[in-house]
């Protein structure tokens, strides 16, 4: 199974996974021919790039699921319903000054709405669910979610979720915190329903991060936790992060006597787990990158932008090549031959096992298995057709 940019899918080719609308409603089922209008419906609904059956692929490799699709398909009409419900109530507000909307938010009118029987509980009650499904694995599947423009704020939050609490839990953070920081995780940009097209980013960073704040610490039931998450997940370790420049100290352990304002630990993993799906995705000018590229990426800014013990957590839970990408050797036996991951190590997440299907003049050959953990030489990289 290969991801493909929309752009490069063909018609005639056979959908791999089901793709999900908004509402987590199956749209195409896995096994689908794909005819020429159901490709031009999908590139109007903003879908990016699908997972495709390879006729090549003798394994069918199937990716590993950070979710079961019942419960991703309950996680989307949830969140969607959730923001849907917070939009509506807070509509007339769009068009004002931030600082006006935060007078509004800590209005008895808006605390009412978000008690606990409100859009906070479903929240609620959506957090217990992933968490009992998450709490049982020990990394991730890859965060590859297959995202429209109407549904990829609901897919990245869900996974921003999965991710954190498996980071969390490496950390050994304990479960009521793990509840916090995934009701945080769900609504870390809920704040973006405040913002404008067209902002510069600076400008909508710090908008969204205040705004979301403030929206759920004003609420009846809020966590003591989870509006931090929604303020400090754009925060760098150096200080240069928004939107209020804190300073954190590359460590998962918190002094008890400090009296300024410090980031987070909350905060600090889902700074991780959003940076590395943005990064995955792609944003703005920047193309999105393969899995191990994203890597590299947090592994440079560890330290500067990210907390170097939390980045460090985040690689003990995320295979570098999940299960079913495509690969090709860079370095050593098999040099410039391609194929495939057929399972993840779950103890050198960058030593999987492959199997070589084509040559380096792109010929089928008899499939190689090889187990990287066993072949120290052998360097591979991802390749993703997007
Ligand atoms: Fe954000």
């Amino acid at each position: 199974m290969k991801l493909v940019s929309i752009d490069k899918v063909r018609p005639g080719d056979v959908l791999g996974k089901n793709v999900l609308d908004e509402a987590g409603q199956v749209l195409l089922h896995a096994g689908v021919e794909l005819k020429p209008s159901y490709i031009q419906s999908l590139k109007m609904k903003g879908y990016t790039r699908l997972f495709i059956r390879d006729s090549s692929d003798l394994f069918n490799v199937e990716p590993d699921e950070d979710l079961r699709p019942e419960t991703r398909a309950k996680a989307l009409s949830t969140l969607r319903n959730v923001y849907k419900a917070i939009e509506k109530e807070t509509e007339a507000l769009r068009r004002n000054s931030v600082e006006d909307i935060q007078k509004v938010f800590a209005s008895d009118r808006l605390k009412t709405f978000l008690k606990s029987d409100g859009p906070l509980g479903q929240i609620k009650t959506l957090m217990a669910f992933i968490l009992d499904e998450v709490l049982s694995r020990a990394t991730l599947a890859g965060m590859t979610s297959i995202k429209c423009t109407d549904s990829a704020l609901y897919e990245h939050s869900i996974d921003v979720c999965v991710a954190s609490v498996l980071v969390a839990t490496n950390l050994g953070l304990p479960y009521h915190r793990l509840r916090q920081l995934a009701v945080g995780a769900l609504l870390h940009d809920i704040g973006m329903i405040f913002i404008e097209k067209g902002l510069p980013e600076p400008v909508r960073v710090r908008h969204h991060t205040i705004l979301g704040y403030e929206l759920l610490r004003n609420s009846e039931d809020r966590d003591i936790l989870a509006p931090h998450v929604a303020y400090e997940h754009h925060e760098h370790q150096d200080g240069t992060g928004l939107p209020r420049g804190l300073v954190g100290s590359n460590t998962v352990a918190r002094a008890e006597t400090e009296n300024k304002a410090v980031p987070t630990l909350v905060g600090e993993i889902v700074a991780v787990t959003n940076a590395y799906d943005v990064l995955l995705s792609g944003s703005g000018d920047s193309p999105p990158l393969t899995p191990d590229k994203a890597i590299n990426v947090l592994q440079q800014r560890a330290g500067t932008h990210y907390n170097r013990e939390v980045v460090k957590a985040f690689l003990r839970v995320v295979p570098v090549f999940p299960k079913g990408t495509e690969i090709i050797v860079t370095e050593g036996n098999y040099i410039g031959y391609t194929g495939i991951v057929l399972q993840v190590n779950i103890v050198q997440l960058d030593r999987p096992l492959i199997a070589l299907c084509r040559d380096k003049e792109g010929n089928a050959i008899e499939p190689i298995i090889v187990n990287l953990a066993q072949e120290p030489d052998i360097s591979i990289r991802a390749i993703w057709d997007i």
